[in-house]
């Protein structure tokens, strides 16, 4: 009997999860990293320490079963430049929530125009992405070295393809969050590269998401082919197998991540989403997605446990948040790192309004789990806005989707149905059906699809009217935390 494994690097963990045929877990291992914040708004990992995590999950989780490939999946975004001799990383790894480089960004704009930016390659220019972050690493003492091609850029896909294969690659859909590819030629820009001084001799080789990359070469996964890599939210669109134009889910992680798989032509957005790659099956053509990317909501739990001390587990938010019937009129807008779709404000921060005597930790904790609920509703809102069908239903995976309070209040403010597969660690299931197919473990994505079954539907309840009524509010707390930076 033989397995397929993948390899998550996320922003707060590293896991190892063993998959079977039948798309079930066998085995998990899972190690958290540390989040360093040298001053406010910067947000850095110490790339060895993940490597080291890295290690640790495969050899728990993998131990002596038998694997026929691997895959790959991580943070998108995160950034890393390392010694192309000695294999060492030059610095932390500037994280995708880090917000230190609007003078870079201004300087794009001058050197290329963020329209021209946007056309070739659906982003916006925002300090989330890859580009801006690099451009700082070389501002920062290291453009030298990189013209002299002795360092080397990856995102943290193509960190760990070199510690595992020694081959300095990535695939498509983590390039597609670089702001440096193209999104119809999917290379990287000359233009762009030459406009923002980026040498080429840095970047990474771009490869197609599900392709043998090389061979593991230490660990109990030696010999075993490398076979995918995805970003996170990519690979979670391909494990819940949304291969079809229209169908889309969203994971509620650090972040949450709506993406809608828009078919093989890239689909541009006019309010505010990304235009993304989902995936590339080796030399297939690509498939696009629009992208509705929200910086903060599973991190909100976390730093109300971590910050503020307001519970001591992320699990019992929920229990504090059911001691109230609503949010007692507070409302917490999470713009840690300013805010991301629909809005990209770098210039915004978090604000908690509507505070009175009244309000207690149960309000603050409802206040916490809605602003998930409504920064979801914005970009759904944002896709209708696009023209796209109205969504029969949200297929929902991730962590905080055991937070049964936050899914029917998902329900009730999209108005449509909230759908839970058995399998929620989507992510490691997307990368490990995209390493499977490479290597024939699966026939063809119809294979996939049959494996994926509904756990949990949550249906609107809420009055319309008062779903808009707060809406209503939530929009006036979000206006308060703009211009604030
Ligand atoms: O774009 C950032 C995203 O990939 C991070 O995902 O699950 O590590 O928070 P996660």
């Amino acid at each position: 009997m033989s397995y397929v494994a993948a390899i998550d690097q996320g922003t707060t963990s590293s896991r190892c999860i063993v998959f079977d045929a039948s798309g079930s877990i066998v085995s998990v291992a899972q190690r958290e990293h540390r989040q360093i914040f040298p001053r406010p708004g910067w947000v850095e990992h110490d790339a060895r320490e993940i490597w080291e995590a890295v290690r640790q999950v495969v050899s728990e989780a993998v131990g002596s079963l038998e694997i026929a490939a691997v895959g790959i999946t991580n943070q998108r975004e995160t950034t890393l430049v390392w010694d192309r001799a000695t294999g060492e990383p030059v610095a932390n790894a500037i994280v995708w929530q880090d917000t230190r480089t609007d003078a870079q960004l201004r300087r794009f704009d001058q050197a290329f125009g963020e329209k021209a930016f946007r056309q070739r390659t659906g982003l916006p220019l925002a300090p989330y992405f890859a580009g801006s972050k690099l451009a700082w690493l070389l501002e920062n003492g290291f453009h030298e070295r990189a013209k002299r091609g002795e360092l080397l850029f990856g995102t943290m896909d193509s960190w760990l393809i070199w510690k595992l294969t020694g081959r300095h690659l990535t695939d498509v859909t983590n390039a597609s969050r670089t702001l440096l590819m193209n999104l119809e030629t999917l290379d990287w820009d000359p233009e762009i590269l030459a406009a923002v001084d980026i040498p080429r001799a840095m970047l990474p080789e771009i490869r197609s998401s599900a392709e043998v990359y090389g061979e593991v070469n230490e660990g109990p996964l030696a010999g075993v082919p490398l076979a995918s890599a995805l970003g996170d939210q990519q690979a979670a669109l391909f494990g819940q197998t949304c291969f079809a134009p229209g169908e889309g889910k969203c994971t509620y992680g650090t972040g949450s991540f709506l993406l809608l798989n828009t078919g093989t032509s890239p689909v541009t957005s006019q309010h505010g989403l990304l235009t993304t790659v989902g995936y590339r099956i080796g030399d297939r053509p690509a498939v696009y997605a629009l992208e509705g990317s929200i910086a903060v909501t599973g991190s909100l739990i976390q730093w109300l446990r971590d910050n503020i001390g307001l519970i001591s587990s992320a699990a019992e938010v929920e229990e504090l948040a059911r001691t109230v019937p609503d949010n007692g009129g507070c409302y917490l807008v999470p713009a840690f790192s300013g805010l991301f779709a629909p809005h990209w404000r770098s210039d915004a921060r978090g604000a908690l309004v509507g505070l009175t005597g009244y309000v207690t930790k149960g309000h603050i904790a409802r206040a916490a789990l809605e602003a998930t609920g409504w920064q979801t509703r914005e970009v759904v809102d944002a896709m209708l806005a696009d023209g796209d069908t109205p969504l029969a239903e949200l297929r929902v995976d991730g962590g905080m989707t055991r937070n049964g309070l936050l899914m029917q209040f998902l329900a009730d403010v999209l108005r449509v149905p909230v759908v839970r597969p058995t399998v929620a660690e989507t992510t490691c299931l997307g990368a490990a059906y995209a390493a499977g197919l490479a290597v024939g473990f699966w026939p063809d994505t119809d294979a996939l699809r049959a494996n994926w079954q509904r756990d949990a539907t949550w249906q609107p309840l809420l009055a319309n009217e008062e779903v808009e009524r707060e809406y209503g509010q939530w929009n006036k707390a979000v206006e308060r935390t703009l211009n604030w930076v």
